[in-house]
C-alpha cells in the first residue's frame, strides 16, 4: 500500500511554520499537522495530572494521553482538546514545559508515533523541529524555515498579544534564545537542517512572499 505523501516544514519558533502549514495544507486540500501542539497538550496533561518529572510518572501519563486523541477505524482524527483552551496552551508555562518534556528520548519515541498515525491520504502537511529529519524521512518536499531571532520574537509578541497575553519583548526573546538553545542542542531529533531541505530565511518577507516562494517549489 502507498503511503499518502508528506511535505515538512521544520525551524525555530517564531520562524511562521504553522501559518505557511496552514496555507499549505488549504492550498493543496491536504491535512496539516502542528506538532508542536502535541507536545504543548501533553505540557498541559503533566501539569494538570501530576507535574512530576520520573520516568514511572511520564510513562504513565503518556499512556493516560491517548484519551486526547479521537480514533476513528484506527486513524487518529483530532486532538480531544475540550479540557485545554488556545490561551492554556500558548501560556508561558505550558511553553516552557512543552520545551523541557521534549528534551526526553522515551517522551519523543512515544509522541513520535502519534505523529505518524496523521499520515493521511491525499496528503500530509506537517510542521516542527523534526518532521523531515526524524518523523517523516521519506517526505517529498522538505522545507527548513529561518529568521533572525529578532523577527521571531517580535513575531511571537504580536500574535501573544492577539490572543490576550500581556507579554513583554525582551523576555519573550530571552525566552525563545533559551527554546533553541535546548531545541538545537538536544540529544534525540535536535532541531536541524534536514538532508535536501529548501531553506527559506523569512526575516524580511511577508506571509504572502514566503507562500510563493514555497508553491514555486511544489509540483504536484
Ligand atoms: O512549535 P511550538 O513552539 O508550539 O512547540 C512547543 C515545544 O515543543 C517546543 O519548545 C519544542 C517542542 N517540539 C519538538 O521538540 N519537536 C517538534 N516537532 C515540535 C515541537
Amino acid at each position: 500500500m502507498q503511503l499518502a505523501p508528506v511535505i515538512t516544514i521544520d525551524g525555530p519558533s517564531g520562524s511562521g511554520k504553522s501559518v505557511l502549514s496552514r496555507a499549505l495544507a488549504k492550498y493543496l486540500t491536504w491535512f496539516n499537522l502542528e506538532s508542536g501542539v502535541i507536545y504543548r497538550l501533553f505540557a498541559c496533561v503533566f501539569i494538570k495530572k501530576n507535574p512530576i518529572f520520573s520516568k514511572k510518572n511520564l510513562l504513565s501519563l503518556l499512556e493516560d494521553f491517548n484519551n486526547y486523541f479521537n480514533y476513528n477505524d484506527g486513524i487518529i482524527c483530532n486532538f480531544n482538546t475540550k479540557d485545554f483552551t488556545q490561551y492554556d496552551l500558548m501560556s508561558q508555562k505550558v511553553t516552557d514545559i512543552s520545551s523541557k518534556l521534549a528534551t526526553i528520548t522515551y517522551v519523543r519515541s512515544n509522541l513520535l508515533i502519534k505523529q505518524r498515525l496523521f499520515r493521511r491520504k491525499p496528503g500530509l502537511i506537517a510542521n516542527g523541529r523534526d518532521m523531515g529529519t526524524t518523523v517523516f524521512p521519506d517526505a517529498i518536499i522538505k522545507f527548513f524555515l529561518n529568521a533572525k531571532l529578532k523577527y521571531r520574537a517580535l513575531r511571537r509578541m504580536c500574535e501573544l498579544q492577539k490572543k490576550g497575553f500581556n507579554v513583554n519583548f525582551n523576555n519573550i526573546l530571552l525566552q525563545m534564545q533559551k527554546r533553541d538553545f535546548r531545541d538545537i542542542n538536544r540529544i534525540d531529533s535536535p532541531l536541524k537542517t534536514a538532508k535536501n531541505a529548501i531553506v527559506i530565511d523569512s526575516s524580511n518577507m511577508n506571509v504572502t512572499e514566503v507562500l510563493k516562494v514555497a508553491m514555486s517549489h511544489i509540483k504536484i
